[in-house]
């Protein structure tokens, strides 16, 4: 296996095997906040050190963007971008459904994506131009194209919500359209669970790029799209994503542009 991916596969399991251990020892977490309805602790800092050891003692020069200690500017064109625990309500909650999410771009056009849910055992992780596996099988989108029978994800706002009512009016339409529209409460699950087709499609608003660096590449391997709202590649700079197979991207783009504020679609 290719050393890179090797590496972040290696930081995913050592960081997700942490997290599991604190999540069956639950009382000797401490929390803290971060501010209203945002939180952060050892878990998610001892993680993200474990992830960050890891990916220095093999590739000491490359940067580092990670959620919760910021910024490591090497000189270097390679730089990770690690969320340490995504879905830390979840985990705070017993609710065994987040992940370890590691990506990695060079000169800012992501390369290698990887996800790990410690709970379940599931390890997504996709190399450009080489697919995208889910427990080293190759994985692929649903096929699926019109929102009749169709399962959606997205996010909820919980601190912040200036997109409320574009959220409201997604669901509301989504609700009526689909099959059903699913809150699980982890980014980089949602976009794996659109790139091994367990959803047809996925669109949250205000994320952060530890949250979607790496799911992103996993549904582009995966054969699907993942995109901003205006079908652009800028989802790490907005932190707004919409992500389907090709049909069912269009289909939703389509039906959200109806209900969305245009200044969110552009
Ligand atoms: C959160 C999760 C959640 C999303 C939030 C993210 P965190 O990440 O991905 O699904 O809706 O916006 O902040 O804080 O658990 O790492
Ligand atoms: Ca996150
Ligand atoms: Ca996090």
């Amino acid at each position: 296996m290719d050393s890179i991916l090797a590496t972040a596969i290696m930081a995913a399991e050592l960081a997700g095997t942490k997290i599991k251990h604190y999540f069956h020892n639950f009382d000797s977490v401490q929390i803290e906040s971060k501010g209203r309805n945002d939180f952060v602790s050892k878990v998610d800092k001892e993680a993200e050190q474990i992830i960050i050891d890891t990916i220095l003692k093999n590739f000491p020069n490359h940067q580092i963007n990670a959620e919760e200690s910021g910024i490591k500017a090497n000189n270097s064109d390679y730089k990770w971008i690690i969320d340490p625990l995504d879905g830390t309500t979840n985990f705070l909650h017993q609710f065994p459904h987040f992940a370890v999410s590691i990506a990695l771009s060079y000169k800012e056009e992501l390369r290698y994506g990887v996800i790990y849910n410690p709970i379940s055992q599931e390890l997504f992780y996709a190399q450009k131009g080489k697919g995208a596996y889910l427990n080293h099988q190759a994985i692929q989108v649903s096929q699926h194209e019109t929102l009749e029978n169709a399962l959606v994800c997205t996010g909820f706002p919980y601190y912040e919500f200036d997109y409320l009512e574009d959220y409201m009016n997604g669901l509301n339409l989504f609700m009526q359209q689909t099959a059903g529209v699913r809150r699980p409460g982890s980014a980089a699950l949602d976009l794996a669970y659109v790139a091994c087709g367990r959803v047809e499609g996925y669109w949250e608003f205000n994320l952060k790029p530890w949250d979607i660096a790496a799911g992103a590449l996993i549904v582009t391997e995966a054969g699907g799209l993942a995109t901003d709202f205006a079908k652009g590649e800028g989802f790490l700079e907005s932190g707004n994503i919409l992500a389907a197979n090709p049909k069912f991207h269009q289909n939703m783009h389509q039906a959200l542009s109806n209900v969305t504020k245009p200044e969110l679609m552009a």
